[in-house]
């Protein structure tokens, strides 16, 4: 099968927009030297019944509002999406999140964590089903995958709670459902750890019209149909989320070369700097000891300061679209 890219928007354009007025995103550290990233460090738990947290920013265009579900994200008759994103980084760690899905056909609930240099891991509801959701991932900005997806059965996500965690290594990555393991990704199982995430990322959260008339057909095809906004309000809502930054005491995440390699990354604090090697054995996370030796050779794990990114567009959703053009024969991801 072929694959083929259909960019529909710059990647640094989307990020840029999501989180306007944080130059360090406006950088790719695969091919430019970027300001470092600010880390998180510790363990912290966001009780968003609470109300705002100062942990997180809102995309330009988002108005979020709390209540006794958490924080809502409110898709409204205008289809404008909502999306709140993390100030700082992580550098491996475990993310869980309490969250029931919006309704509603073409709407997309979504749960991301990504990086400066594109790596992506994903969980994504899907409106218009009640049975299911979707784990992707993405390494380097690398979308030319047509096979990275898996949609576990989840039951009734958007009336019932339920806890959905990333636990992220450099050996691997798992997700669960309410501590249930629903898929684990190991490194070398990401083209040799090429198209493995490995760098330090934010955690978005957002909701957005994956249906919306707009949208391009494969995105609403891949949603599962077009929206219908008179139908709104679309909710998705987050409880709580606690995050977990597997590099302790660290303040700040840079990129010691443009390989995108964890190895590469540098951790600061303010009186000195190390790089992953030292680290590993701080960074505590289940396999992750055995991964600083079985995954040390993995140095060479090469980035493709290439990719593409092209034209212009939408792009308020948190992650990236990536799904099948059946009817092309062909594999097709959309950037939004
Ligand atoms: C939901 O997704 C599952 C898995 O892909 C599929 O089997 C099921 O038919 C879908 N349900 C609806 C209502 O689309
Ligand atoms: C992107 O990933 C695909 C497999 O999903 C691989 O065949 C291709 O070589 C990768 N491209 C780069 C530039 O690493
Ligand atoms: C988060 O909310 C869920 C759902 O109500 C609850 O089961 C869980 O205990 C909460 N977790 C934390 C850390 O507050
Ligand atoms: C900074 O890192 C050094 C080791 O590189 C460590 O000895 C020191 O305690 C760290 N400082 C803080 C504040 O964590
Ligand atoms: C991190 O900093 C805290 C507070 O200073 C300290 O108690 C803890 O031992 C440090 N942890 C590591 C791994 O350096
Ligand atoms: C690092 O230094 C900055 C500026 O001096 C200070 O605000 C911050 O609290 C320090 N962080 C740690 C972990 O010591
Ligand atoms: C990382 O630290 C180790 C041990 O101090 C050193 O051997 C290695 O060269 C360093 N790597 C980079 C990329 O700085
Ligand atoms: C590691 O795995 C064990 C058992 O599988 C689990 O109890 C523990 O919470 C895990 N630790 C982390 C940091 O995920
Ligand atoms: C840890 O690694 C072992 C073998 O390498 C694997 O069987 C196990 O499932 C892994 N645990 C997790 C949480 O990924
Ligand atoms: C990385 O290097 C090892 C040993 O040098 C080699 O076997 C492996 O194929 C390389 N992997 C990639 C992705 O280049
Ligand atoms: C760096 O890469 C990004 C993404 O591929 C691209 O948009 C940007 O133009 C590149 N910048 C430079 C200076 O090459």
């Amino acid at each position: 099968m072929r694959s083929q890219i259909l960019s529909l928007a710059a990647t640094a354009l989307t990020l840029s927009q999501l989180v306007a007025g944080q130059t360090s995103t406006d950088c790719n550290p695969l091919n430019s030297t970027c300001p470092s990233d600010t880390a998180l460090g510790k363990t912290i738990t966001v009780d968003f019944t609470q109300g705002e947290s100062s942990e997180f920013s809102a995309d330009t265009g988002t108005t979020m509002t709390y209540g006794t579900n958490g924080a809502e994200f409110i898709i409204s008759s205008d289809g404008t999406a909502k999306t709140i994103i993390t100030n700082n980084y992580i550098f491996f760690g475990k993310v869980s999140v309490a969250l029931r899905a919006a309704k509603g056909t073409g709407i997309i609930s979504s749960f991301v964590m990504e990086s400066d240099d594109l790596d992506e891991i994903d969980w994504e509801w899907l409106g218009g089903n009640s049975t299911m959701v979707e784990t992707n991932y993405f390494g380097k900005d690398n979308t030319t995958s047509y096979d990275r997806s898996t949609s576990p059965a989840v039951s009734d996500p958007q009336d019932t709670w339920h806890i959905y965690t990333i636990d992220w290594t450099s050996a691997s990555i798992t997700w669960s459902i309410d501590s249930v393991l629903v898929r684990t990704l190991y490194y070398a199982d990401a083209l040799d750890g090429a198209n493995f995430p490995q760098t330090p990322m934010r955690i978005k959260l957002g909701n957005w019209v994956g249906g919306a008339a707009d949208e391009n057909e494969g995105t609403i095809e891949w949603a599962g149909g077009s929206s219908d906004l008179t139908q709104a309000p679309f909710t998705m809502y987050v409880k709580n989320i606690t995050i977990q930054d597997y590099t302790t005491n660290g303040t700040s995440y840079s990129y010691g070369d443009m390989t995108g390699s964890y190895e590469s990354i540098i951790i600061n604090n303010n009186s000195t700097s190390t790089n992953t090697s030292y680290s590993a054995g701080q960074t505590v996370g289940n396999n992750s000891s055995s991964s600083a030796s079985s995954t040390s050779s993995s140095s060479n794990s090469s980035s493709s300061s290439s990719s593409v990114a092209v034209s212009s567009g939408r792009s308020n959703q948190p992650g990236r679209v990536l799904f099948e053009l059946l009817g092309l024969g062909c594999a097709a991801s959309l950037f939004l």
